[in-house]
């Protein structure tokens, strides 16, 4: 009876460790992120709660060590940002799970929105 229970226990552990959680991703914002609009930023599986670690510009020559914006701790698996980055941007949006699992969104573009009167200097 008790090596039942343990059997059980042990399935039942198993079982819960193996359906937990799907592999972090972020999604890529396609077309691309508007200029001073609105951007809903998702993502799906990790282990919550996340943190959104950094949305940082990447430029090759060189890559911007500062991340653009950087979000406070979130438990669900979206935040909205205002796009505060300038017409023609590269970007990246990283997520981090409580874990420190990173996943990485594809490189994107910062498109026509609401014009940059968002942007500080304008
Ligand atoms: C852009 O927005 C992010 C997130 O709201 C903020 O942390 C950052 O300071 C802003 N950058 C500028 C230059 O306003």
């Amino acid at each position: 009876m008790q090596s039942f229970f343990f059997l059980l226990a042990a399935a039942l552990g198993t079982s819960a460790s193996i359906a937990r959680y799907a592999p972090l991703e972020i999604n890529t914002p396609v077309p691309g992120a508007a200029e001073c609009e609105p951007l809903l930023i998702t993502f799906s599986g990790g282990s919550p709660p996340y943190f959104v670690a950094y949305a940082r510009v990447v430029q090759t020559n060189p890559i911007l060590p500062t991340p653009l914006a950087k979000f406070a701790p979130v438990t669900g698996t979206s935040l909205t940002w205002i796009v505060n980055a300038t017409l023609g941007s590269s970007l990246i949006l990283d997520v981090k799970d409580s874990t420190g699992v990173i996943a990485t969104s594809a490189p994107f573009t910062v498109i026509t929105g609401a014009g940059d009167g968002c942007i500080n200097g304008n």
